[in-house]
């Protein structure tokens, strides 16, 4: 038997514009996805929030989304397993909920915490969402905070940071927000140009900011990325008034992840925290605090 934990994530800054190659930063957080497996005679089986299943076939057209990225890992490596997913991480809201599913997946099948996997990862996940930028199975392996670009991560040496998150409770669909976007840019070139032109920018001025534990210049980073994200329109009013409440007990709000819907997020420390969190769930939303996981993927016989 082989057990695998990964961090689920937030975006600090980039998400969407990442995929049209402009850098992103995230951070992995301390909400969890274990995957366990262990060897079996014949076939993969699959249990998950999402119901059991039994899979014979190597054709994975078929096979039902949420279990796919576990089979097409089994099937990638030749696999006859029990794999057993158990998560904290709620789905559909930005959280990483499957990227950290499929890294714990990888990591438990390869057995190793770092070595493929993020490879692994990814093409599990592209099964399902065939766009997905590789930003999030990266940190979600790395674990700490991360600048993404073009397929490439760096590693930002940095303190854990503390996120207040607030959710929508309205699950998105990336691959959809993903594929409005790029029709949004088909119809505004120009603008989604200049969009991704500050966008560049303000990654690297958040990079800054993180290098020199600059909290107050890191919000009013994330607060201008959230108008970037408000004019490719992946806001929505839910968001924006969250993002507005919380904007004035934080040091800077956004939207975390796809966008319409899911979560946003704030940067807070224990001065701000509480106060935040209360704003936020004075606009109906469900909220809760997180910090940055450094750990990343951690792959053993069992996990303390
Ligand atoms: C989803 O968490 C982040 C997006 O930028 C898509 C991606 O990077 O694959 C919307």
């Amino acid at each position: 038997m082989t057990v695998a934990r990964a961090p689920g994530k937030a975006i600090l800054l980039g998400e969407h514009f990442v995929v049209h190659g402009t850098g992103a930063i995230l951070c992995a957080i301390d909400k969890y996805a274990t995957v366990t497996v262990s060897p079996r005679d014949k076939g993969v089986y699959v249990k998950s929030r999402y119901g059991e299943l039994e899979f014979h076939d190597t054709d994975l057209k078929g096979a039902p989304e949420h279990h796919r990225p576990f089979l097409n890992i089994a099937t990638e490596l030749g696999m006859k397993v029990d794999t057993i997913i158990d998560s904290q991480i709620p789905p559909g809201v930005g959280l990483g909920s499957s990227s950290s599913c499929c890294v714990a997946g990888a990591g438990a099948m390869l057995n190793s915490s770092r070595d493929g996997v993020i490879e692994t990862a990814l093409r599990a996940e592209r099964s399902v969402f065939e766009g997905a930028s590789g930003a999030d199975t990266a940190v979600c392996t790395v674990g700490g905070i991360i600048e993404f670009r073009n397929g490439e991560h760096k590693v930002v040496e940095s303190d854990p940071i503390l996120l207040a998150i607030a959710s929508t409770g309205r699950i998105h669909s990336t691959a959809k927000t993903v594929e409005a976007v790029r029709q949004y840019r088909e119809r505004n070139p120009k603008e989604f140009e200049s969009a991704c032109k500050q966008v560049k920018g303000l990654v690297g001025d958040a990079r800054n900011a993180l290098d020199s534990k600059d909290l107050v210049s890191l919000g009013a980073h994330m607060w201008l990325n959230q108008e970037l994200l408000k004019e490719i329109k992946v806001s929505d009013a839910t968001i924006d008034k969250i993002v507005e409440a919380a904007s004035r007990t934080s040091y800077g709000a956004k939207l975390t992840g796809a966008g319409a819907g899911g979560c946003v997020i704030a940067l807070v420390d224990d001065s701000n925290c509480q106060r935040t969190l209360e704003a936020m769930r004075a606009c109906g939303a469900e909220a809760f605090s997180v910090k940055t996981d450094m750990d990343g993927l951690r792959v053993g016989q069992t996990l303390s």
